[in-house]
């Protein structure tokens, strides 16, 4: 641990890395995968259980921490880590995507985003500096700038006035976060499916000289084609020396392919949200439990697995809890799920450290496509 936020590169295979992101709560060994903890909870698990799978860092969400529990409230009962019991390093989006996403949304310009509470329907403001104040409040580690995503497709002109304005939010978020030796705030660069504006936002973004960096806009309904050439086209123009973080990716697929062009950092609802639904992942490749041919399989999802959930369970159980809508069918989905993710970062970091990354990511997809029956 350190006093100071670091980023430290330990090895590279190919534009694949492996590092260390360290901080005074914690290191995060990258390539990392955030489980989202949106609420103040990963959904359907026990922090120490999220812990026990290897997760080193877990995020949070501005938006919905400010409608509940309010972030006041956060600070007075000492702050996000004290009251949800994670000690370790946490990362707060900013609430922009998530207004855009959940919120009824009223005015976004210049000073920020206006938009009605899904909770209970309250106007709120939120300007790049009350972001900022909030994820302060939070005492969250990692902090994101205010930006605008915008869903694709979308014309070159409002991709561009978002990915500008995104930028000038950045510069008002840097002087709002000022210096704090031991949290960092990340820019996000923009710039949707267009290359010239993506090179534009990285080096502009670059140019602040922020401890991090995020690729924005991408898995937001465009091929996974579109999210590589995006990848390949901003990666060189950001800071070798920064960690360099794909937000809300992906699939297990994306993230393999994300990490071979460079990508340090991933969150996405997709273990945990998929799991409440039936969706297991494993090392084999997906397995809905919803479907009837998993009726009387008494195999479990994968025997091999160091997680009870994927080992110890017969899929018939799996299929009996998940068609019963019983709460224990997501809860071990969940579990097989983080695992399979945790397992797979662990893989590719040790891979990497040991030359043989593009072989490790060639079993691995192999293994996926032979199936699991
Ligand atoms: N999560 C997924 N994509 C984005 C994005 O573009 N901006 C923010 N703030 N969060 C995201």
């Amino acid at each position: 641990m350190t006093e100071t936020f670091q980023f430290k590169l330990l090895a590279t295979d190919g534009k694949a890395r492996r590092g260390e992101v360290s901080m005074p709560r914690g290191t995060i060994r990258t390539p990392a995968f955030m489980p989202v903890g949106t609420v103040g909870t990963v959904k359907a698990m026990y922090l120490d259980q999220v812990r026990d799978l290897g997760a080193d860092i877990i995020l949070g969400n501005t938006y919905h921490l400010m409608l509940r529990p309010g972030p006041e409230r956060v600070a007075r009962l000492g702050g996000l880590h004290e009251l949800i019991r994670w000690p370790h390093p946490i990362l707060t989006d900013s609430g922009g995507f998530q207004v855009m996403s959940l919120a009824g949304l009223r005015k976004l310009d210049e000073k920020g985003v206006t938009f009605k509470s899904h909770v209970d329907g309250a106007l709120h403001h939120m300007s790049p500096e009350r972001s900022i104040e909030i994820q302060g409040l939070l005492d969250s580690d990692i902090q994101m700038q205010l930006d605008e995503c915008v869903a694709l497709p979308a014309s070159p002109k409002e991709i561009e006035r978002a990915m500008e304005m995104s930028l000038r939010w950045a510069e008002r978020c840097k002087t709002a976060f000022g210096d704090q030796p031991g949290k960092a705030m990340f820019g996000i660069v923009q710039g949707g499916d267009i290359p010239h504006l993506r090179v534009r936002s990285a080096q502009a973004l670059a140019e602040l000289n922020l401890k991090g960096y995020a690729i924005g806009g991408l898995a937001v309904g465009e091929p996974q084609e579109v999210m590589l050439d995006m990848i390949d086209t901003t990666v060189p123009h950001m800071p070798t020396e920064k960690p360099r973080y794909l937000m809300g990716v992906g699939t297990p697929d994306d993230m393999l392919k994300s990490v071979a062009r460079g990508i340090d950092m991933f969150d996405c609802v997709m273990p945990t949200r998929s799991g409440r639904h039936g969706l297991a992942f494993t090392r084999r490749g997906r397995i809905n439990l919803r479907n009837a041919r998993h009726a009387e399989d008494m195999r479990p999802l994968d025997e091999e697995s160091t997680c009870p959930a994927a080992r110890d369970y017969s899929r018939a159980y799996l299929h009996h809890l998940i068609r019963a809508n019983e709460s224990l069918g997501g809860m071990l989905l969940t579990w097989n799920n983080l695992s399979y993710y945790q397992d797979l970062m662990a893989g590719i970091r040790t891979a990497i450290e040991e030359g043989r990354f593009a072989d490790f990511m060639a079993e691995t997809q192999e293994n996926w496509a032979r199936g699991d029956l």
